[in-house]
């Protein structure tokens, strides 16, 4: 096997989105071995590529996530990290949330969320987006799982769960700030935990007692912290749906037509409009796995336990797929219905066998409802920088898409939610 001499840790920092598709372009080629973070790590773009990445013969989790992801993001212990049995344990019950009347529970929690914005954004002046959409969706996700969160609480829990997302892939004093708020985070939810079992069982119990009764693959209650670590799973994701909603109020800001057609409420122009944006802004990068033996694809020799990241990316911008993959068409998606291989915002493969976000559902269902919310206001958009920082993971608008100016139209949905 050729050695590797060079470490492209820093040239993949440089350009997170697309260091992996650019240099399988330059190939001409589906996968390359590269040595990042000082280890042998293969690298994959496109369909073929994601359908051998999501084949539990060959790749696997355990040990897959360099720590300081671990201590961040995910959590030490998570799903992320399990395969086969335990980990198709613990992904039923994030699986059992996603029917429609817990749903619907969601979208009433967010309802509530957006009338409180109409009443008090019009008194904001110009504010950040981003910002002022994550208190709502964590207050949202606590209520949703069952969990009380008081006035004064709301702001500090909000920004641990903000931190462990938006700063884990930072250096420095953010990433060191996105291990304290995971410290923090699972610290507050291991008493919650602890008190949820302490209470008598009831007929209808909430997610949060589903999560306190997880148990391990032999039957046994898992820790609270690691019950702990998976409410963080669903509270934290839930909030990061704020950059999501960002995007969509960015993309009708370059494209006012949209936010035109939107306000019809025209459903099938909605559901393509939030595909589009899932497909074409960039969010988490790329997914990461082990491979569980030796083996050869594509002439590569890839060697049991190295590393292997897939471009989440770069997969969904691939040109052999998406025609104009750089424009931002919604269209597309009217009656083109992508596999489960070529669309990978939130991963790909299978829900429950394999690693695709158990999460598809709600984050469509948050943006759908914070799209409604932000075409039934009128708001305006000031000058501001509104080209997307790709090298902040995750993106955003470099001038972190402020508005302005909102007002309510005193009549329709305001005064039958309230
Ligand atoms: C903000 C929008 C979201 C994005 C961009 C996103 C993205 C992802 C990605 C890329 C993965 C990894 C796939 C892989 O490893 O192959 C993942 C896994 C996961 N996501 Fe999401 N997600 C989002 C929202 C959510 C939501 C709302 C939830 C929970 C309600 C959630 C819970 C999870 C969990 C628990 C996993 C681990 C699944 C497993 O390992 O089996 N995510 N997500």
């Amino acid at each position: 096997m050729p050695k590797l001499l060079f470490d492209h840790t820093l040239d993949l920092l440089a350009d997170p989105y697309r260091y992996i598709a650019r240099q399988c372009r330059r190939r001409q080629v589906d996968g390359f071995q590269d040595r990042l973070l000082g280890r042998r790590t293969l690298c994959l773009t496109g369909a073929r590529a994601a359908e051998l990445f999501y084949d539990a013969r060959y790749f696997e989790r355990r040990g897959a996530a360099p720590e300081p992801l671990q201590a961040t993001l995910f959590g030490k212990g998570a799903l992320q990290g399990l395969d086969g049995h335990a980990h198709r344990i613990r992904k039923t019950l994030f699986m059992s949330m996603m029917g429609p009347a817990s749903l619907a529970s969601l979208a009433s929690w967010l309802e509530l969320g957006w009338t409180q914005c109409a009443r008090q954004w019009p008194h904001h002046g110009r504010f950040s987006l981003y910002q002022a959409v994550q208190p709502v969706l964590a207050r949202a996700a606590c209520n949703w799982i069952g969990i009380s969160v008081s006035d004064e609480m709301l702001p500090r829990c909000t920004r641990w769960l903000v931190s462990m997302y938006d700063d884990a892939a930072s250096p420095g004093w953010r990433h060191l700030r996105a291990r304290w708020s995971r410290h923090r985070a699972e610290r507050w939810l291991t008493e919650v935990v602890r008190q949820a079992r302490a209470k008598p069982a009831t007929a209808s119990p909430s997610w949060l007692t589903m999560f306190s009764l997880l148990e391990d693959e032999q039957g046994r209650l898992l820790s609270p912290r690691l019950a702990a670590v998976e409410l963080l799973n669903v509270l934290r994701p839930l909030v990061a749906v704020a950059v999501f909603v960002v995007f969509a109020a960015h993309a009708m800001a370059l494209r006012p037509q949209w936010r035109a057609r939107l306000k019809d409420d025209d459903e099938r122009m909605l559901d393509a409009f939030v595909q589009e944006v899932r497909r074409h802004y960039p969010f988490f990068p790329m997914a990461v796995a082990r491979a569980r033996r030796s083996f050869q694809w594509e002439g590569l020799q890839i060697s049991k336990g190295q590393r292997a990241v897939l471009d989440l990316y770069g997969t969904n911008h691939d040109s052999r797929v998406w025609r104009h993959p750089e424009l931002f068409q919604p269209e597309r998606f009217l009656g083109q219905e992508p596999t489960a291989f070529q669309f990978i915002p939130q991963g790909g493969g299978q829900h429950l066998d394999g690693h695709r976000c158990p999460g598809e559902a709600p984050t469509v269902l948050i943006m759908k409802s914070a799209i409604r919310f932000l075409t039934w206001v009128e708001y305006s958009v000031p000058p501001q920088n509104l080209r997307i920082d790709l090298k902040r993971l995750p993106a955003l608008p470099v001038g972190g898409m402020e508005i302005e100016q909102v007002h309510v139209a005193l009549h329709e949905r305001l005064v039958q939610v309230a």
